[in-house]
């Protein structure tokens, strides 16, 4: 009884952290990624972009956090990168290691920030301003990566299937397409942030009822394995008309809120997809430059445990 009494109670809670703070990071510390959001648009304001694609994109997103668009400078910046992988490829340079959880991603080997300048150009041209238009605030990087993204015969796996990722509610995930992508390319899948809190209300009485009916304890990988068929099921039986999958020439850029629940990187066989990943978050002071020319922009770990932390 007390056992069921303290499920409701942290269905509820955590419930309320989602709707509050669009975050499934802990009802706990949910709240201290807001605050901070607040903070930057009080000491570093930034108004709403000019450019009519980009003041669309950020409306888009506010409402479903899921958007993409396409500016004809990104082509540029697009094609240049792919002009350098292509020719260092040919070279017979290994520029991709450590597939990520054995699934269809590989990460660029390099330094992104050092040998792709573009990488600024990209934040500084046609992305900086949409990230200023959503977060009404400067911004900062927590991460970016570059991934190249292969056809796995041995099927999708981690996050190549359906899943919300357990990050704070102010991190908005940006991904530049270095080549034009079509469908098949395994372009990210995202469903509208309407569509995941209904699925996220239903969850977790959901995945309890699942392991009682096989009678066994859940564990974390259990956990997220009846969350896997739970998702799968759900969104293919009603949700499957509300899917967002991001499509346009080279230097297309999307985004989406990575608590949304959204699957990608899963090429069709003879397809591939080569992107930039960018963890953005807001910045109560303006973007430091000369600290990613000095550090880079690495991955160092998934989320940032202080929003405040210099990044
Ligand atoms: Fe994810």
């Amino acid at each position: 009884m007390l056992a069921q009494i303290k499920s409701l109670a942290g269905d509820w809670l955590q419930m309320r952290a989602i709707r509050t703070h669009g975050s499934r990071v802990g009802w706990k510390i949910a709240g201290r990624y807001t605050d901070y959001w607040k903070k930057a648009q009080r000491d570093c304001p930034r108004a709403m972009p000019v450019n009519p694609v980009i003041r669309t994109a950020v409306e888009r997103f506010r409402a479903d956090r899921v958007m993409s668009y396409h500016l004809p400078e990104a082509a540029g910046i697009a094609r240049r990168i792919a002009r350098k992988l292509d020719e260092r490829e040919a070279a017979g340079e290994r520029l991709w290691i450590d597939r990520v959880d054995l699934n269809s991603n590989a990460n660029y080997a390099g330094d992104l920030w050092l040998d792709f300048p573009e990488v600024k150009e990209i934040l500084q041209g046609p992305l900086g301003p949409f990230l200023e238009g959503y977060f009404g605030s400067a911004y900062k990087i927590f991460f970016a990566t570059m991934y190249l993204s292969v056809h796995e015969p041995a099927g999708p796996k981690t996050s190549s299937l359906w899943h919300s990722d357990s990050g704070p509610g102010t991190c908005v995930n940006v991904m530049f397409h270095i080549d034009d992508t079509v469908i098949e390319d395994g372009t990210t899948e995202v469903l509208p942030w309407g569509s995941a809190l209904e699925i996220f209300a239903r969850e977790r009485p959901e995945i309890r009822r699942r392991a009682a009916r096989e009678g066994r304890e859940l564990t974390g990988d259990f956990r997220r394995e009846l969350q896997y068929r739970w998702y799968d099921e759900v969104i293919s039986q009603l949700y499957a008309d509300r899917i967002v999958q991001a499509t346009g020439p080279a230097g297309l850029i999307s985004a989406f809120a990575n608590n949304t629940i959204h699957r990608g990187g899963y090429p069709q066989p003879g397809h591939r997809r080569r992107v930039i990943i960018f963890h953005a978050y807001p910045s109560d002071r303006p973007t430091n430059w000369a600290l990613y020319d000095e550090r880079g922009i690495k991955k160092s770990g998934s989320y940032p445990a202080d929003p405040a932390a210099e990044f």
